[in-house]
């Protein structure tokens, strides 16, 4: 991108940026990833109407979905689907008479899915859809009793992002379109239905949990999980849900959340949902958190016991502004959720826990993107701003638009002050507050609230060294951190045989630290050394999964998988966080024999895996 459109823009530039027509609102954006004929109709509202059936794996029910026309004359509404049984559409003007309308289910894009095309009667504001999901829906996993914490009863969850709400709803997925929700679930007795929405405590007389969402949200943050829930309080507007037999782990861990959403409102604005609460997902959630408004979800694999990775929470909950607020009109734009929550991250993580465990963060954020710019598979994947039409979101997926995202907003606020910075931030999130942005808005924003109060501090030149091109700039500001900078000094002696093991001072680490000591090793260490590790510090079979995955992936890497293979085995069967497995499998897949042995690890454990982490692996794997 250049800034041609700057230019382009000029005449409305010159009339102040509010005046500005919105190009999400005006319906001028295209979203690649999506059917939806969302510049013609545009969905407002969904109520949705669902029946959750264990016995067959499927959500069974309707939704409805009203709109608004864009057009006047529109005679259809096109959704997107994937893999629906879709039974039948009706269609009405005021909600109360419906009349049966036909439907139409194109072709499956292996991207895309389906677009099921509704044909609209002229006085039509709403449909209605009669479906099932089918057992396979890439949105949902359907886990058996035994994957769960308390090994009795089943558990339901789902995953929207990017572009897997429609394996469950049929519906407009494009990130550039927010509807309000509502929804009425049934469950089997004895199981809670939670959903990023206002929720009811208790089933009504008919045995349905009902969901209210009044604000406007993209739909990749309509979300719903079932199973034996139980919920503790950790403040006047937080609290965990999770099992029974998590639960009181959780909420000692998720303790702080009530003042990091204190903190938060103080830095970036009101906080605009009411409720923050968790939901603690089986192991097998296949991330390690999902910003789901009101509920974010989050992977058991954080509860340490120590309370030191708590700003995966901080990242999510950061998301209420960037994203959930303020969203990335195309899933080309991510970094405008992804970079500026990294950014919020630190900014948090510092206020709360101290500049020296904020700087540990951010210099572990440059290391995760210094390889993620290595593996990318190309030069257009390498930068900010990406074009990648007819490719899978899941695939483009990287470490990218977080931190190369964040490290520009740290250039731009080591150029500015922090003052100037904060209140430029906190008027995009104002001034954008539920609507979906590009990231020319956002550079036009940009130029006029910021780079215009300066002129020359920042050229354009520079920001388009960072947007647009795939080498990193040269100015970038990067953190050091002085607790990860000992960390290099000890592995590197003891790896050249300079001090005893016992010197390195490990047994005072953080979870930082061990990340740090495991990214900073060379792919191949010796046996010996590896033998040396684990008999001092007993790394195999680790309670902790992070500092588990990175043993794992450095024991196979160097070629001595048998050394770990009983407990690698157990962890990726219990394990389905995709950051911390795919490592592993990858480092597997390094050698041939390794990718026999990685394939039938796979065959035996991938039924456990959510789907969406079933093709990552798959991914990994399909190399000849
Ligand atoms: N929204 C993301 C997770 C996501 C991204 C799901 C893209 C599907 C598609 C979430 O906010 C996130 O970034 N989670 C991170 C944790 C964070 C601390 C970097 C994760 O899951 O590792
Ligand atoms: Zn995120």
């Amino acid at each position: 991108m250049s800034f041609a459109f700057l230019r382009a823009a000029g005449a409305a530039l010159t009339l102040g940026v509010s005046t500005m027509l919105n190009p999400v609102l005006a319906g001028e954006i295209v979203d690649p990833h999506s059917h939806a004929n969302s510049s013609e109709v545009r969905s407002t509202h969904l109520a949705l109407d669902l029946d959750v059936d264990f016995a067959t794996s499927r959500l069974k029910g309707r939704v409805e979905i009203r709109f608004e026309r864009l057009k006047a004359d529109a005679d259809r509404l096109v959704l997107d689907s994937r893999a629906l049984d879709v039974q039948a559409a009706e269609a009405s003007a005021d909600g109360k008479t419906w009349t049966a309308t036909r439907f139409v289910l194109g072709d499956n894009d292996a991207v895309l899915g389906q677009a099921l095309t509704v044909t609209l009667p002229p006085q039509a504001t709403r449909v209605r859809i009669r479906y099932a999901t089918r057992p396979e829906a890439f949105g949902l996993q359907w886990l058996k009793a035994a994957q769960t914490a308390g090994k009795k009863q089943p558990f339901l969850f789902s995953q929207s992002q990017a572009i897997h709400a429609r394996s469950w709803i049929p519906l407009q997925d494009s990130p550039a379109v927010r509807t309000t929700y509502e929804a009425r679930v049934k469950t089997p007795k004895g199981l809670r239905a939670v959903m990023s929405a206002e929720m009811s405590d208790a089933p009504d007389a008919a045995g349905y949990w009902t969901f209210k969402m009044p604000q406007p949200i993209p739909s990749y943050l309509i979300a719903i999980a079932v199973g034996d829930l139980a919920f503790q309080s950790t403040g006047p507007r937080t609290g965990v849900y999770a099992e029974p037999a998590t639960l009181k782990a959780a909420a000692w861990e998720f303790a702080d959340t009530e003042t990091t959403v204190a903190l938060c409102e103080k830095l970036f604005g009101p906080y605009r949902w009411g409720r923050y609460d968790l939901l603690v997902l089986p192991p097998s959630f296949p991330y390690g958190g999902m910003e789901n408004p009101r509920l974010t979800f989050v992977t058991p694999t954080i509860i340490t016991g120590d309370r030191q990775l708590v700003s995966l929470i901080a990242h999510e909950l950061a998301h209420s502004w960037s994203g959930n607020l303020v969203t990335n009109a195309t899933w080309e734009d991510f970094w405008l959720n992804e970079g500026f929550t990294e950014y919020l991250t630190f900014r948090l993580t510092e206020a709360q826990f101290g500049k020296a465990r904020g700087d540990m963060e951010r210099v572990i954020g440059v290391a995760e993107l210094r390889e993620a710019l290595a593996q990318a598979a190309s030069d257009e994947d390498r930068k900010l701003k990406r074009g990648f039409p007819s490719r899978d979101p899941d695939e483009v997926f990287s470490s990218i638009p977080y931190q190369r995202g964040a490290l520009f907003l740290v250039y731009l606020e080591s150029k500015f002050g922090r003052e100037a910075f904060d209140a430029f931030l906190r008027g995009w999130f104002d001034s954008h507050a539920f609507q979906s942005a590009t990231s020319e808005q956002f550079l036009a924003y940009l130029d006029e609230r910021l780079l215009k109060t300066r002129p020359g501090a920042v050229t354009p030149a520079q920001i388009d060294a960072w947007v647009s091109q795939p080498a990193m700039p040269s100015d970038a500001v990067y953190a050091v951190s002085d607790g990860l900078t000992q960390v290099d000094a000890a592995r590197d002696r003891w790896l050249a045989g300079q001090t005893p093991i016992t010197a390195m001072g490990a047994g005072q680490w953080t979870v930082h630290q061990w990340e740090h000591f495991f990214e900073g090793f060379p792919k191949t260490v010796t046996a010996a050394q590896l033998k040396e590790l684990d008999a001092a510090f007993k790394l195999t079979g680790s309670g902790n999964a992070i500092i588990a995955s990175h043993w794992y992936a450095l024991a196979v890497g160097s070629g001595q998988v048998a050394m770990v293979l009983p407990a690698m085995t157990e962890y990726l069967g219990r394990v389905g966080r995709m950051k911390l497995i795919s490592p592993i499998y990858r480092a597997l897949a390094t050698t041939d024999a390794g990718r026999v042995q990685a394939r039938a690890l796979f065959a035996k454990l991938g039924p456990g895996y959510h789907p969406i982490a079933q093709q990552a692996v798959e991914r990994i794997l399909k190399g000849s």
